[in-house]
């Protein structure tokens, strides 16, 4: 579909993308491409990573992937550092790198728990702590020009309930409070907005074949009418307006990008 956004509304930013090898992260990476962005990728699997770059290389999108693994620090660090040394700036993290898988409560143990729980949300903030240097008002490659901007990928699932999904929704929670603190401490002494999107079931995800298949989705629209599909780039143009210009007076906000669904109920 086309961009409702004008092509240069990131023009001349770098922006880090965590998870951004597949899924909406590979679509964050390419919209903010097209709209004028470098991107840097990181990613555990190298072949996953490789053919996302070459795929946005191939739009003339200006791409690097980086091998990495939120849940290590070093890793973390060397990768945001080694963005900055890539492209010489670094202006937008975007934290969509996630773990997930369907088990009750009951048959969960402690270390998958823990284990979603570090992916989620101890890896984004460890990622927003090791890019502060570089997005904070006046870090290197910045001048004297303001801050940059994080997003945070989220979800709506720990706004009520989720079947099977406990560590999902207290990693969610946990993410969705981080972005509000940041927002409130980074806002105030570095200029750093802090966002987040909370996105519905989006079609063609990783997310959406692990934990809809067909039969609950088939459930799911007897007894929520609003529910239907979204698409990835429905999710990449809130991280355009949120990223760019459009959305410099917005911090400490999760935008709900989901149709409306987690407000549905049945009609009788
Ligand atoms: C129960 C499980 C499990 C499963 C792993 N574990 N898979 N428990 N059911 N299906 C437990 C293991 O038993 C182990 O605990 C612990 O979790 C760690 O497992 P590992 O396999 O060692 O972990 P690792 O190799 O690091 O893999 C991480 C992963 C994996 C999260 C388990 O699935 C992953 O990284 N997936 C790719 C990312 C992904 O799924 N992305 C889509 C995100 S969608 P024990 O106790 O045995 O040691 C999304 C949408 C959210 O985020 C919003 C939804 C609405």
């Amino acid at each position: 579909m086309e961009s409702p956004f004008k092509e240069d509304v990131v023009r001349g930013k770098v922006a880090l993308i965590t998870g951004g090898g597949s899924g909406i992260g590979l679509e964050i990476c390419t919209q903010f491409g097209r709209h004028g962005a470098s991107i840097a990728i990181m990613g555990r699997r190298k072949q996953v990573l490789d053919s996302a770059v070459s795929a946005l290389q191939s739009l003339g999108i200006k791409a690097v992937g980086f091998e990495g693994d939120v849940r290590n620090q070093e890793d973390a660090k060397r990768v945001v550092e080694s963005t900055f040394r890539h492209f010489g700036r670094l202006d937008i993290l975007v934290n969509a790198a996630a773990g997930n898988f369907l088990v009750s409560a009951e048959d969960l143990s402690p270390n998958g728990f823990k284990t979603v729980m570090d992916i989620d949300t101890v890896g984004t903030f460890t990622m927003c702590r090791e890019a502060l240097k570089y997005l904070k008002k006046g870090g290197p490659g910045r001048s004297s020009s303001g801050g940059g901007t994080i997003l945070n990928i989220s979800a709506t699932l720990h706004y009520t309930a989720a079947w099977y999904q406990i560590h999902v929704s207290a990693a969610k929670a946990a993410i969705d409070g981080i972005t509000r603190n940041l927002a409130l401490e980074w806002g105030t002494d570095y200029d750093i907005r802090v966002n987040g999107i909370a996105p519905g079931p989006i079609s063609g995800t990783p997310g959406m074949s692990k934990l809809a298949p067909e039969e609950i989705d088939n459930k799911a629209r007897e007894y929520m009418p609003l529910y239907k599909l979204g698409e990835k780039w429905d999710i990449a143009m809130a991280a355009l307006y949120l990223a760019s210009d459009a959305g410099k007076y917005v911090n400490g906000t999760t935008l709900i990008v989901d149709g409306g669904l987690w407000l549905s109920r049945p009609r009788h």
